[in-house]
C-alpha cells in the first residue's frame, strides 16, 4: 500500500507541510520520527483527524521548540512526560519521546522510561491504535506495524495487545467500547473475555478519570450505542448499579438529537440519570466528581421528574407553571421535557423554555417606589404578584401593570 500517497490525498496541505517538516530535522539529528496512535488509524479509513500524534526517538521538546519558533505558534510542554502540544490555526500536534511504561499498580499513572518506537506501540491500548508510519526524510511514508493493526482494522477488530491490558490500564474498557461503537468494529474474541473478567478493575480509577472517559464518551455522534454496550458488558453498573443502557435510553438520546442539532454533552448526562433517585444520583456525581454546574442540571433533573405530575392536568395556568419551574436548570428542564410521558407535562415544559420563562413586567422595583410601593420585601412580593398577572393575560400594558399594583398593593383613600 503507497502509504505517503494516502498521506498526501488526506491530509491538508498545511499538515503535510508540518509533517514533512519534522521528519527532516529528525533526519538531520540522525533520529527516526513517527506519526502514531489514532491519526495513523483514521487515514486507513479515510476518516477525519486532525489532532495528530508524532513520536520522536530522541528529544521531543527540543523539536517542538523548534516548530514552535518557525511556525509561530502556542506550545504547552510536561518536561516530566517529555510531551509537548503545538496548537496550530486547523490542526493540533502532539510530539513525545518514544516511550516504555510500567504500572505500579493496577489503575496507576505509568511510570514512563526512554525507548524505542517499538516499546512505544506495545504500551498502546489496542493495536487499531497501534500502528506508525515513518515521516524522517528518506522513509517518509513506510509503515511500522509489528502489533497486526492494519489486519485488526481490515477484520474491523478490537483487540487488547496483552493479557494485562485491562487490569494495567482500566480506562481502556471505555476507550475500547468508545472505538467498537463509533466505528462500527467488535471486540475481538478474547479482548471481550479479558474485558468482562476486568471489568471489576474499573473500581481503581480516579473519579476525575472516568468522568473524563465518560464526557468523551458523551461527545461521539450516536453515544447511546456505547451506553447500550456498555450497559451489555457490565461496565455501567460499575459506574453506579443504578444505571442502565437500555431500549429506553437509547430513544431519548436519539429524541435528543432529533431537532438536528448535536445536544450538549449535559443533556445525555441528565437523560442518563433521569431515572435514579436522588440519593443514587449524588452518589454517582459524586463518584466523578462532577462540577458543580453538572451536578446541579443533573440533581435538578432528578427532583423535577418527581414534580412534573403537577402540570398533567389541563387547568393549570401558566404563573403556576412558571412558579414550579422557576428556579430550576434549563438543562433539567429539557431532559424532563424529552423523556415526560405526558402529552400535558410536555406542553407545559415546553411552554415554559420557550415563552414564559422570558416574560417580563415593564415596571421594576424602582417605579413600584415611586407609585408609593414600600421598599424591602412588599417590593418582591408585588413583583411578583406582577409577573404572574402578566403570564395569566389578565394586565398587558404598563398602565394595566400601575391599576394592578394600585388595587392590590396600595392603600386606596
Ligand atoms: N493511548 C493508549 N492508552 C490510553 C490512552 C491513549 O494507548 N489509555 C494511545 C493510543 O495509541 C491512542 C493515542 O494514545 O491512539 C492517543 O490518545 P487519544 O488522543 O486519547 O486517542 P485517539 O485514538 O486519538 O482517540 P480519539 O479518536 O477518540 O480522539
Amino acid at each position: 500500500m503507497d502509504i505517503k500517497a494516502l498521506l498526501e490525498k488526506n491530509l491538508p496541505p498545511e499538515v503535510l507541510e508540518v509533517l514533512k517538516d519534522v521528519g527532516e530535522r529528525a533526519r538531520r539529528y540522525g533520529r527516526e520520527v513517527y506519526l502514531v496512535g489514532g491519526v495513523v488509524r483514521d487515514l486507513f479509513l479515510g476518516r477525519e483527524n486532525l489532532d495528530l500524534d508524532v513520536v520522536i526517538e530522541g528529544d521531543a521538546i527540543g523539536l517542538t521548540k523548534e516548530l514552535a519558533e518557525k511556525y509561530r505558534v502556542r506550545m504547552v510542554s510536561h518536561i516530566r512526560f517529555g510531551t509537548a502540544k503545538l496548537r496550530f490555526n486547523s490542526f493540533a500536534l502532539d510530539v513525545a519521546t518514544a516511550r516504555t511504561e510500567s504500572y505500579g499498580h493496577p489503575g496507576a499513572l505509568p511510570t514512563v522510561r526512554p525507548g524505542t518506537i517499538l516499546e512505544d506501540l506495545k504500551r498502546r491500548d489496542f493495536s487499531i491504535n497501534a500502528m506508525a508510519v515513518c515521516l524522517t526524510l528518506g522513509r517518509f511514508g513506510e509503515l511500522f506495524d509489528p502489533l497486526g493493526g492494519k489486519e485488526d482494522l481490515d477484520r474491523r477488530l478490537v483487540r487488547v495487545l496483552h493479557e494485562r491490558s485491562f487490569i494495567d490500564d482500566a480506562t481502556r474498557i471505555l476507550r475500547g467500547i468508545r472505538y467498537e461503537q463509533r466505528l462500527d468494529f467488535r471486540f475481538e474474541e478474547g479482548t471481550e473475555r479479558l474485558l468482562r473478567r476486568d471489568v471489576k478493575m474499573l473500581h481503581t480509577i480516579s473519579g476525575d478519570r472516568l468522568r473524563h472517559e465518560l464526557e468523551r464518551t458523551l461527545e461521539e455522534g450516536e453515544p447511546e450505542k456505547a451506553f447500550r454496550r456498555a450497559g451489555e458488558l457490565g461496565v455501567l453498573r460499575e459506574l453506579h448499579p443504578a444505571l442502565k443502557g437500555d431500549g429506553w435510553l437509547v430513544r431519548m438520546f436519539r429524541r435528543a438529537r432529533q431537532g438536528g442539532t448535536k445536544p450538549p454533552a449535559e443533556l445525555y448526562l441528565c437523560l442518563l440519570c433521569y431515572r435514579l433517585t436522588e440519593r443514587e444520583a449524588e452518589q454517582f456525581l459524586e463518584h466523578l466528581n462532577f462540577p458543580a454546574r453538572m451536578t446541579k442540571a443533573v440533581l435538578d433533573t432528578v427532583r423535577l421528574r418527581q414534580k412534573t405530575d403537577e402540570l398533567s392536568s389541563e387547568g393549570v395556568k401558566p404563573s403556576v407553571v412558571y412558579k414550579l419551574l422557576h428556579g430550576y436548570d434549563s438543562t433539567a428542564i429539557r431532559a424532563n421535557l424529552l423523556a415526560a410521558e405526558s402529552p400535558l407535562v410536555k406542553r407545559h415544559l415546553q411552554l415554559y423554555l420557550s415563552k414564559l420563562r422570558y416574560v417580563r413586567t415593564l415596571l421594576d422595583g424602582v417605579d413600584l417606589a415611586v407609585l408609593g410601593v414600600p421598599m424591602g420585601p412588599a417590593t418582591g412580593e408585588a413583583l411578583n404578584a406582577l409577573r404572574a398577572a402578566k403570564l395569566d393575560g389578565e394586565v398587558r400594558t404598563r398602565r394595566d401593570e400601575v391599576e394592578f399594583v394600585r388595587s392590590r398593593f396600595l392603600k386606596q383613600d
